[in-house]
């Protein structure tokens, strides 16, 4: 066949490794995923989205104005919703940050504000930093654009800052920092790993992206994904609270994780002349996510209905937190080896296995746990490589999700089975280095 005339941007583009471990969940039978990042369906607010859908359908007047494209940017009146909505969890108006409905907005996921921020900020070459490990999506985000991840460790208090600054220093030292152009942080909960960014770190971050623009604004991406699925301990102000100008810190979330999925709908709150590029380039993308969707969601925040779905949801999903990490004590807290993350909210806990134990994809264990019935997703996925090109081989994601207690405990069990099938569990007595 003649090769079709990809562009570099697609040949640099590659399935996500996690697509597999999807597909791999929904083929097999009897499987207990603790992989997939998928939302407890038993906890979708069906209900109060019936209700708000067909309290527009119903009216003439409503369902017209609903039913038409709405605006590249979105609906003004959840957009105030949210400025308001974000500003009320920080405890300050939106005027305190410079911040109004203007600097809002809606997209098709945060996952596409992501992509567009990608598209508004990224050529070949130039660098962003993440967390070790980051978002496995946000890596193809960044292949996609021909961006360097370069990455900084964490510690059970999220992303270590002197080791962010020690970075800053090394690339302001060799001039590449003229190449920086991002730094991204999964503040809370972390995907993949539960963590959470201490709250004494929040004002440094800002500080020393401030501190390192010379040239040009290096930008923080904040993305409180997981922020609403909080279970334990107050809710830390955000990043964006400690950049009153609007100019360094971009906020994105979703309705995806606190409510449901399939509605496909995230928010950004971000610099006005940043915004501009954004709107010309989702202009191209599809001039407007869902408007019908945008206007169901305003209802439920009008309402109060969606307050009590979260309220509900986290109680739920604590039950689930704590079933996995009593699942992961009983099977195995005789193998000091192996260390967990304790997240105070999210979807994941992050295993660390002794070094010379290879989670990997292509590893033994991966392979013995799906004959045992559980799957789990590689913790390499979420790495990039360092100076020396290596990256950890020892980790694993555990998802509380989609999967009931019961599942959880049998799927840690199964875990478990799956080390001693491949009698490795006297090497796992060593102890190793630990996130939590
Ligand atoms: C950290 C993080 N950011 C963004 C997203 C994108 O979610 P959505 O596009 O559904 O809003 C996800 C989804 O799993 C996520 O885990």
């Amino acid at each position: 066949m003649i090769p079709l005339p990809l562009s570099q941007q697609a040949l640099r583009t590659a399935d996500s490794p996690i697509s597999y471990f999807i597909r791999k969940a929904i083929e097999t039978d009897g499987l207990i995923s603790l992989a997939a990042g998928l939302v407890d369906e038993s906890n979708f607010p069906i209900a109060d989205l019936a209700e708000a859908t067909a309290a527009i359908l119903d009216d003439p007047v409503a369902a017209r104005i609903a039913l038409q494209y709405g605006s590249t940017q979105g609906l003004p009146k959840l957009r105030e919703q949210i400025v308001q909505m974000v500003c009320a969890a920080d405890g300050v108006r939106p005027a305190e940050l410079n911040l109004s409905a203007k600097d809002v907005v809606l997209t098709t996921g945060s996952q596409q504000l992501l992509y567009l921020l990608g598209e508004a900020l990224f050529d070949p070459g130039d660098i962003v930093i993440c967390e070790a490990p980051s978002y496995f999506v946000y890596h193809g985000v960044l292949q996609t654009r021909g961006v360097r991840a370069m990455s900084v460790p964490m510690d059970s208090d999220g992303m270590d800052i002197d080791a962010l600054e020690a970075l800053l220093v090394k690339l302001a030292a060799s001039g590449e920092i003229a190449k920086l152009k991002l730094i991204y942080t999964v503040d809370y909960f972390q995907n993949p790993t539960g963590l959470t960014l201490a709250a004494e770190r929040r004002p440094r971050l800002v500080e020393l992206a401030k501190k390192y623009s010379t040239g040009h604004r290096i930008l923080i991406l904040e993305d409180a994904a997981y922020r609403e699925l909080r279970y334990d301990g107050p809710d830390l102000p955000s990043i964006k609270k400690y950049d009153p100008t609007n100019q360094y810190v971009i906020y994105t979330s979703t309705f995806s994780k606190p409510c449901a999925p399939g509605l496909k709908t995230g928010y950004a709150l971000m610099p006005q002349d940043l915004l501009g590029v954004v709107l010309n380039l989702k202009g191209n993308h599809d001039f407007g996510s869902s408007n019908l969707i945008q206007h169901v969601l305003s209802r439920l925040l009008a309402s109060g209905a969606y307050a009590r779905h979260v309220e509900k949801l986290r109680g739920s999903y604590r039950v689930k937190r704590d079933a996995m990490l009593a699942a992961l004590t009983e099977s195995f807290a005789d193998l000091p080896g192996v260390t967990w993350t304790i997240p105070a909210g999210g979807m994941y806990v992050w295993a660390t296995f002794p070094e010379e134990f290879p989670t990997g994809p292509s590893g033994d264990f991966v392979k013995r746990c799906l004959e045992e019935g559980v799957l789990y997703v590689p913790g390499e996925f979420g790495h990039v490589p360092d100076d020396a090109g290596m990256i950890p081989t020892n980790e694993t994601r555990l998802s509380f999700g989609v999967s009931t207690p019961d599942q959880i405990a049998e799927g840690i069990r199964r875990m478990r089975r799956a080390c001693d099938a491949l009698r490795v569990a006297p090497m796992l007595t060593m102890t190793t280095g630990t996130l939590a």
